[in-house]
């Protein structure tokens, strides 16, 4: 009996490890190509260069249209994130103006954007972003990467999968583009991403391709900023349990050899 009790909570205990390592997401039926992730698998980290050029390809590209609401310029400083420097964080939050206020007049003002502000959107309402965009809204990221199944794969082949012409038979509407990973083929958004949108400073080609690896990169990072730290707890509590484990295992045969069964 008390020995089924250890065996039965251990397993459980052990489950509960388990459920902290697995990924947060279920996993989607494969409809993608599956591209190397770094920070995949149980060992999976994200590469700390492809954070910052995914920042750098997210600011200096998708902001002009795309919001990022639950993202702080102070969380690019925090560990497991693209780990900025505290002094590169406040420059990259002065580039930004903030609507703040109202000061003691009652109006509103502008002031430069400070590590603790949310990611400014680049429209003040939806409407204005549909009106900036022929009718169609783009979308916050945040969360973009968990929103999809197989996230990662399906906005790697958003980014890399625009065709120039529709295959035939297919009528593009009025400013639609032709792109085989979005549902329906067709999309509201333009290829975003053409060779050398930016460029980086670490000597990486812009290529389309690296661009896109390294903004999907960038948007995992903000769906799930604290996936490292969750992985790292899951193996202190695994290597926690297996020695546990194995000192409970070993009372209880002493403890047992003692009694006639
Ligand atoms: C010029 C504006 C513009 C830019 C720049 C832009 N997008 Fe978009 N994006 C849109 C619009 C508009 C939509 C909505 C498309 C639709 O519903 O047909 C969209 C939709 C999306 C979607 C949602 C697809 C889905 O499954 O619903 C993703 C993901 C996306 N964009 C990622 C990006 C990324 C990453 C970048 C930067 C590399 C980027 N976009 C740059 C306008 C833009």
């Amino acid at each position: 009996m008390f020995r089924s009790k250890i065996t039965a909570s251990i397993l459980a205990l052990t489950l509960s490890a388990f459920v902290l390592l697995a990924p947060s997401t279920t996993v989607a039926k494969v409809e993608f190509e599956q591209q190397e992730w770094s920070f995949k698998g149980i060992f999976g980290t994200y590469d700390r260069g492809a954070l910052q050029r995914g920042f750098q390809v997210y600011k200096e590209v998708c902001a002009s249209c795309h919001s990022l609401n639950l993202v702080s310029y102070r969380n690019l400083s925090q560990p497991g994130g693209p780990e900025f420097s505290k002094e590169q964080v406040k420059a990259i939050a002065a580039e930004v103006e903030v609507r703040d206020g109202p000061n003691e007049d009652g109006e509103m003002f502008d002031r430069p954007g400070r590590p603790s502000d949310r990611f400014v959107s680049p429209f003040p309402n939806d409407e204005a972003a549909r009106a900036s965009n022929g009718g169609a809204l783009p979308p916050d990221l945040s969360l973009m990467i968990k929103a999809r199944g197989d996230g990662a794969n399906y906005l790697y082949a958003l980014m890399t999968e625009y065709k120039e012409e529709a295959p035939d038979g297919v009528e593009l509407r009025d400013g639609m583009n032709y792109n085989s990973a979005f549902s329906g083929g067709q999309i509201a958004m333009a290829p975003p991403l053409s060779e050398d949108a930016v460029e980086y400073s670490d000597g990486t080609k812009p290529t389309v391709e690296n661009m896109s690896r390294d903004v999907v990169t960038f948007l995992a990072w903000a769906a799930e900023p604290h996936m490292e730290e969750r992985k790292t707890m899951g193996f202190k509590v695994l290597i926690y349990l297996i020695i546990l484990a194995g000192l409970l295992y070993a009372t209880t045969r002493k403890m047992w050899s003692r009694i006639k069964h």
